[in-house]
């Protein structure tokens, strides 16, 4: 019998799909965890795989346990907690953020390219402006996305759906990628849709090319600060640049002054360098930015809930069948190198 605790809120008709599956016993834990805590021995000694946000303090003693599936695509609550040594297959969300980033992308791309901000300004103040600016499309303009992961991927499948050239900058060129979450129908798992692909060896070339560019990399201690004043000047002054991946991937200073002295014609920025921006900041004032807080894809998205759940029970269903799990932390990954 596989015991499964579920320390996360339910999602009904996945839930229900599980309870149908043989030789599975479901044990919901009655108020799950937003915090660390320890629970009650007796709660979660038989569990054979965990579904949760955070591990329970004394997972220890969860001595049957094969499989943790947390709900978050970072991991940091999972690094150093000793699972890798006891042989426990850990699995993250990653995936579950792809399309609601892709489109806060198609969004920026057409608010950038046809001044919605300017006509908004000039709704408020009764100004009647129908200069071409706009009514500009995006159409045949080149997107070029940093990175191809899933955000990256539902990005390209998009921009081109809308008649856009995608070029991706990669670090070791377009795979398949078959065991990471992708919602049904969304992204490119073959990894075939970019029109060019350029190596980190021709990163000016790749930054010269386009005239969007989106960011779609992880903040490490190499990527930190990876764009700096020599990329934006290699921006067209056409060009935009949208960030919905991590704010300091962008040099703050470098990136303020950019746009004040408008190397490139503006941005969209959904990760920053404070949380909350303070209201002084120049990066609220400017009208060739658009800011959001942090919202581009969510765990408040009304789909959340549902793709962590359709994870849990795909991997679930993978466990049991000794097949590939998706989403699978390396040991190195949960011992954090
Ligand atoms: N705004 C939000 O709410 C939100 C939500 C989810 C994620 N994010 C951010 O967006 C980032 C990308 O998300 P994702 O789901 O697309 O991640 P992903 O599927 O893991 O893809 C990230 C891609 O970045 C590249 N990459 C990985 N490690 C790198 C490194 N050390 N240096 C340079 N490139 C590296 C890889 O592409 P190549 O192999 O092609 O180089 C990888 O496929 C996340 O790491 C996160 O910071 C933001």
């Amino acid at each position: 019998m596989m015991e499964l605790i579920i320390d996360l809120p339910v999602y009904m008709p996945v839930l229900k799909k599980i309870q149908e599956l043989d030789g599975i016993n479901v044990h919901l834990l009655p108020e799950p965890a937003v915090v660390a805590r320890t629970l009650p021995v007796a709660e979660i000694e038989h569990g054979t795989v965990l579904l949760c946000t955070i591990p329970p303090e004394n997972h220890a003693a969860m001595k049957n346990l094969e499989l943790v599936q947390i709900a978050s695509a970072g991991y940091t609550q999972l690094i150093n907690q000793g699972f890798a040594q006891r042989n426990i297959r850990c699995c993250n969300a990653l995936g579950v953020f792809d399309v609601p980033i892709a489109e806060w992308n198609m969004a920026m791309m057409i608010h950038l390219a046809r001044d919605f901000k300017g006509m908004q300004r000039n709704q408020q103040q009764k100004v009647w402006d129908r200069s071409a600016r706009f009514q500009d499309e995006i159409r045949g303009r080149v997107v070029g996305i940093w990175g191809y992961g899933g955000i990256g991927r539902e990005t390209a499948r998009l921009a081109r759906a809308l008649g856009m050239t995608v070029h991706v900058l990669s670090r070791s060129g377009l795979k398949p990628r078959h065991h990471t979450y992708c919602v049904p129908g969304t992204g490119d798992p073959e990894g075939l849709l970019p029109d060019r692909v350029f190596g980190m060896d021709e990163k000016d070339a790749f930054l010269r090319s386009v005239d969007f560019l989106i960011m779609a990399i992880p903040q490490t201690g190499s990527t930190e600060g990876i764009v700096g004043e020599a990329e934006l000047r290699l921006l067209k002054p056409s060009a935009f640049l949208l960030n919905p991946a991590r704010g300091p991937l962008i040099k703050e200073a470098a990136l303020v002054r950019a746009l004040q002295e408008n190397w490139f014609a503006g941005a969209a920025l959904d990760t920053h360098y404070h949380y909350p921006m303070p209201p002084e900041h120049p990066l609220w004032e400017m009208d060739n930015v658009i800011l959001t807080p942090h919202i581009s894809g969510s765990s408040a998205s009304p789909h959340f809930l549902e793709r962590v759940w359709d994870i849990f029970f795909e991997n679930v269903q993978r466990l049991r069948n000794g097949k590939p799990l998706l989403n699978e932390l390396s040991a190195a990954a949960l011992t954090g190198k």
